[in-house]
Parts: structure tokens; C-alpha cells; sequence
């Protein structure tokens, strides 16, 4: 039990990549929120987790907006009084090549994978400080270190989550708050489902283990580092890709 008496916040906990680390989390005896926009999915992965008899509870929330997020670690703490993890997980596209990409497609984009992210680190971190202890788990992207075709907006926002990991590491370490950063691969969720299958065969070719990531696989690295065994490590960013060549 890598997790036992943890409470953890994983936003864009309905589905994907974040609903995988909620079951892996609940299982290593976290008490997992679930975060997410998308109520439908999010109450049915609530209920599908409770009947396997993990400790997990879902909570609407829009990462881009402030008093929602606010009013999720209020609503977090009330329940479990503790917020030990953050995973700032929930991420959207909006592709389209640098000519045809709209200013809404830019902005969208921006609010929910930057400025969404700040919001919730600022919120739990004001409760993490006052703690003096906790784990604050960023999601990057290949795209945000080497760039992707048709990602102008995406692959920004990404590399901007890099600077802002390194950039908490400095400011939140000294107060006992370790900060770190996964940077997916392909990983075979809805997000790249919508993709043709073409694209998605061509990218496997790009892939040293020739195979796109399953959910799990980040969910694996995202537990790592939200567990007592990666306390030294901090600053950090974990390329989780098969060994991408980009
Ligand atoms: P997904 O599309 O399956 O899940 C994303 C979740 O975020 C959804 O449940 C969605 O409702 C939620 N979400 C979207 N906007 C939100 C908002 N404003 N507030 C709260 N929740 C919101 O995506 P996936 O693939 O599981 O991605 C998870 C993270 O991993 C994202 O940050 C993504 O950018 C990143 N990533 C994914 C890769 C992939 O190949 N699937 C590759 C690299 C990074």
C-alpha cells in the first residue's frame, strides 16, 4: 500500500490517463477525487471504482476557472481534510496547423492545460504550504519537448508546464512540497483515438518499443512519483513514450 492514508486530487479523473491513475492510486489505499468537467463519465467512473471497493469520490470542477477550483479543494478538504497529491492531469487539443488555427482554438487550449493548471497548483499549494508536505505531479507531453505537427497551441502549453515544474520545484521544495512532471507519449486514450489510423500506425513506427503507451503505463509513473520511494526526486520530468523519436 504505496498510497495508505493519502488523500489525492487527480483532475481529468473521468477518463483516460487520469481515470487509470485513480483506480491504480485507490488500489495503493489513496482516497482518490476524481476532478473532472465531464460529470456523466465522471460520476459512472465513481461508481464503477466504489463497487470494486476503492475509496474514491468525484467532484465537478473546471480547471480554467478559478472559483471552481477553488470550491473543489474546499469541497476536498471538508471530506477528507487533507490534500496530499495533486495531479494536474485533465489536458484538451484543439489541432489545426499554424496557419489555419483560430484564435479560439488558441485560447481553449491555453485555459485549460495552463492557466488550469496553475489554478489548481495555487489553491492546493496554499493548503500543502500550511501542511509543510505534499506532491505536486504536472502532465506535460512529447509535444511540448520536441513540437508536433498541427499543435501550435498544445505543444506550447505543454512546454510551458516544464517551466512551471522546475520554476515550483525552486519556490515550493524548501516548504516540503516535491514537484515533478510526466510527459506522456502516445497513449492510447480518447484523445488519440480521434486520430486516423493511418496517423496512429505511422506514429507507432516512430516508437522504439513500436507500440503507443495504455493508460496504465503513465498511471505507473504518475503513482511514482505521487509515493513516498521518489522523495528525492524533484524538478523532474519523466518521459513515459517508449522511446520516442521525434
Ligand atoms: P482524455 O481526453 O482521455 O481525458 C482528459 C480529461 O480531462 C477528460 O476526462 C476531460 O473531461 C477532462 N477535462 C478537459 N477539460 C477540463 C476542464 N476544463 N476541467 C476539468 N477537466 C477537464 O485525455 P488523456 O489522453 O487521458 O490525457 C490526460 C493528460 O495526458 C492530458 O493532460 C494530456 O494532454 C496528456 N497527454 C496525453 C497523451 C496521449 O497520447 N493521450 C500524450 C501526452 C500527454
Amino acid at each position: 500500500m504505496r498510497l495508505e492514508g493519502k488523500t489525492a486530487i487527480i483532475t481529468g479523473g473521468a477518463n483516460g490517463i487520469g481515470l487509470a491513475a485513480g483506480r491504480r492510486f485507490a488500489e495503493e489505499g489513496a482516497r482518490v477525487i476524481l476532478a473532472d468537467f465531464d460529470e456523466q463519465a465522471g460520476r459512472e467512473a465513481e461508481e464503477q471504482l466504489k463497487a470494486d471497493g476503492l475509496d474514491v469520490g468525484f467532484i465537478r470542477v473546471n480547471v480554467a476557472d478559478r472559483e471552481s477550483v477553488d470550491r473543489m479543494v474546499e469541497e476536498t478538504l471538508n471530506a477528507t481534510g487533507r490534500i496530499d497529491v495533486l495531479v494536474n492531469n485533465a489536458g484538451i487539443t484543439r489541432d489545426a496547423t499554424l496557419m489555419k488555427m483560430t484564435a479560439e482554438q488558441w485560447q481553449q487550449v491555453l485555459d485549460v492545460n495552463l492557466t488550469g493548471v496553475f489554478n489548481c497548483t495555487q489553491a492546493v499549494a496554499a493548503h500543502m504550504t500550511e501542511r509543510g508536505s505534499g506532491k505536486i505531479i504536472n502532465t506535460s507531453s512529447v509535444s511540448g519537448v520536441y513540437g508536433n505537427f498541427g499543435q501550435t497551441n498544445y505543444a506550447a502549453t505543454k512546454a510551458a508546464v516544464v517551466g512551471m515544474t522546475k520554476t515550483w520545484a525552486k519556490e515550493l521544495g524548501r516548504k516540503g512540497i516535491n514537484v515533478n512532471a510526466v510527459a506522456p507519449g502516445f497513449t492510447m486514450t480518447a484523445m488519440v483515438a480521434k486520430m486516423p489510423e493511418k496517423v496512429i500506425e505511422q506514429m507507432k513506427g516512430g516508437i522504439s518499443l513500436r507500440r503507443l503507451g495504455q493508460p496504465e503505463d503513465i498511471a505507473n509513473a504518475y503513482l511514482f512519483l505521487a509515493s513516498d520511494e521518489s522523495a528525492y526526486v524533484h524538478g523532474h520530468v519523466l518521459q513515459v513514450d517508449g522511446g520516442i523519436m521525434m
